[in-house]
């Protein structure tokens, strides 16, 4: 197929999305960031069960939760690039755009606990993994009391 036909082939797949997306439209960037940040919680939270003990320990599930938890963890941070993303249907504080470093710095110590929980996860030493689990939800708890509206 000549490169022109595989293009148009390619606009008819999106065609019934808008031209404009996650990465150039402020409110779908907000939107994306907001799925992420769900999947992200749900992840967390089925672990955050096994830890406490109101569902079984899985190892293999959590392995997988954990591995998952840090793909996820760098994805909603592309949605705060975006002309536009700091003012439609969100929770986000403008404080992330006038304090970008630190919001970034907080962003990146995140994505690198859920690495190491996702090692942790790995090993059979309970107290260590419950301190890399803390660990991630402290960059959580810390970026919303700074970043995010109630
Ligand atoms: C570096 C900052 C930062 C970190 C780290 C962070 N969040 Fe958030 N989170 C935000 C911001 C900002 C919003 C608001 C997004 C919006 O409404 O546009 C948000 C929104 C959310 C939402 C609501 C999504 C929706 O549907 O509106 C959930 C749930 C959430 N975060 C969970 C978590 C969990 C769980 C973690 C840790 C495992 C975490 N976040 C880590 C900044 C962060």
């Amino acid at each position: 197929m000549k490169s022109w036909a595989v293009a148009s082939v390619l606009m008819l797949c999106i065609s019934g999305a808008q031209a404009k997306g996650a990465f150039d439209d402020g409110q779908d960037a907000i939107e994306y960031r907001q799925a992420a940040f769900g999947l992200i919680k749900e992840n967390f939270a089925d672990m955050a069960a096994m830890l406490k003990k109101k569902k079984p320990m899985d190892k293999q599930v959590f392995i997988e939760r954990a591995q998952h938890l840090a793909l996820l963890a760098p994805i909603p941070f592309n949605g705060f690039h975006v002309r536009g993303a700091d003012d439609g249907s969100t929770d986000a504080l403008p404080e992330i755009w006038t304090h970008r470093s630190e919001f970034d710095a907080i962003a990146n110590k995140f994505q690198q606990a859920t690495t190491a929980l996702a090692v942790a996860s790995k090993e059979d030493d309970l107290k260590a993994l419950g301190k890399a689990f803390g660990a991630v939800g402290k960059n959580c708890k810390g970026c919303h009391d700074q970043f995010k509206a109630e």
